[in-house]
């Protein structure tokens, strides 16, 4: 392996010297649904309807001629319902006619059946992107495929990979491998399930009589994968004491297989990713200092699926379509693909996404998605004013049932259904 100058390339930081042009950041609204791709800014003052997005390749009845505006008092941006017939929703929440709200990036705007974010450092061309492997990600992963392929052409040794549970790190680590054309052997071992006895002589090796019932010993993981790759997932499950094991094959790249007096020289990118911070483990004394500095000469981010929303209902498509089922556009609810969206997928990003679509699809499975549906499996939107296609929020519900003392009683004075007022008082309990 060439030897690498230790170069921290961050997701956010470095600028390639390719494509400059397609670089550079600038503000745009990123149609997340129904079809993906990138429109231009309009203009500050502009009122833009139906033509201007129809002029950007969206055709939608529902906007109206006269729909939005944009302006830039003070630097700061707002976005203004300009007397449109449909209305306009800023998260979630609909703004009055004539009504301006400020908005930063990540804002997701609804008019007609379009749903916009508001990216004010797109970068990259308007069409969709390519899925990198079996990632799906048309517009949200552009830093990190440019990150990638800013530290293959470095021909690193190490690359650290961070981002929270569910967010595609495995698939990431084999894009690496791929990139820096070491993926013909390609070994992911799960630190977290080796058991600490095994681990030195599964990765490093053994020689014949190193111990009982040793056989005529074996080559480990690193030398049985030279020329190729190592991946260490969950690295912040290592013990200290192979911590410090490791550390001597990333200094030197040479492993000494249990009972071996001679270290035997590997050339293996080693590829480690975490879902938790190795810099808090090393404040806490979980993690050696040295060992995080050597993975850490490059690393990759890999941001969260609420920085990213934009992606959500291709991968969400992605995801339906491995089960031979699609989500038919003209069926989906905009409101429902809007409150997914607006979901935070804490507890899981792109993996909560999918055991959630299993769930809405025992309740009524694709090509339908109704905001009902998502609405009983994620609950109403916390906080939410306008979370209901009738327009009745939770706490119109909950004041009219304290009023009026029964359910079928509020129900007639909201003008909804009983079945609905329970479903949406269900939903709430979660
Ligand atoms: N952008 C994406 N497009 C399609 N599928 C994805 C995407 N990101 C993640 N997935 C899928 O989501 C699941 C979780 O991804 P993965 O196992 O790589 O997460 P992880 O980051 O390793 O999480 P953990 O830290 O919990 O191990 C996998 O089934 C993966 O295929
Ligand atoms: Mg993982």
């Amino acid at each position: 392996m060439a030897s690498t100058k230790p170069a921290t390339v961050r997701t956010e930081e470095h600028d390639g010297p390719r494509r400059e042009q397609d670089r550079a950041k600038r503000a745009a609204l990123v149609v997340a649904f129904p079809e993906p791709r990138a429109l231009p800014f309009p203009v500050a003052g502009e009122v833009v309807g139906r033509d201007w997005f129809e002029r950007n390749g969206v055709v939608d009845a529902r906007i109206s001629g006269r729909h939005i505006a944009f302006h830039r008092p003070g630097g700061n941006l707002f976005i203004e319902d300009a007397g449109s017939r449909n209305g306009c929703w800023v998260n979630g929440a609909r703004l009055g006619s004539g009504e301006r709200v400020p908005i930063s990036d990540g804002a997701l705007i609804r008019v007609g059946r379009t749903l916009l974010v508001y990216r004010d450092d797109f970068v990259g061309g308007d069409a969709p992107s390519p899925p990198l492997g079996r990632l799906v990600g048309p517009f949200g992963l552009r830093r990190v495929v440019h990150a990638i392929e800013t530290i293959a052409a470095r021909q690193p040794t190490n690359v650290l990979i961070e981002g929270e549970t569910g967010t595609g790190k495995e698939l990431i680590a084999r894009a690496v491998a791929e990139a820096a054309g070491r993926a013909t052997k390609y070994a992911p071992v799960n630190v977290a399930g080796v058991a600490a006895g095994v681990f030195e002589s599964q990765l490093f090796g053994y020689v014949a009589g190193a111990y009982s019932g040793s056989g005529k010993g074996s080559d480990g993981v690193f030398a049985a994968h030279n020329g190729g790759t190592v991946f260490l997932d969950e690295i912040g499950e290592l013990p200290l004491d192979l911590q410090a094991k490791l550390l001597r094959v990333l200094d030197n790249r040479e492993v000494l297989p249990v009972g071996a007096v001679r270290p035997t020289h590997v050339d293996v990118l080693v590829v480690a990713a975490t879902n938790r911070s190795l810099e808090e483990m090393v404040e806490q004394g979980g993690f050696r200092r040295d060992l995080l500095a050597r993975l850490a000469a490059a690393r990759i981010e890999l941001p969260p699926l609420r920085e990213r929303i934009e992606d959500l209902f291709s991968i969400a498509q992605a995801i339906v379509a491995a089960r031979g089922e699609s989500f038919a556009r003209e069926q989906v609810e905009v409101e429902a693909a809007e409150r997914l969206m607006l979901h935070e997928w804490r507890g899981g990003n792109v993996r909560e996404v999918a055991s959630t679509l299993e769930r809405l699809a025992r309740i009524e499975p694709p090509p339908v998605l109704r905001l009902e549906t998502v609405e009983r499996v994620l609950g109403p939107l916390a906080g939410a004013t306008s979370t209901s296609a009738s327009g009745v929020t939770l706490e119109q519900v909950q004041r009219a049932l304290a009023e009026a003392g029964s359910e079928s009683a509020a129900a007639r004075r909201l003008g909804i259904s009983r079945g609905k007022l329970r479903r949406m008082l269900e939903a709430s309990r979660g």
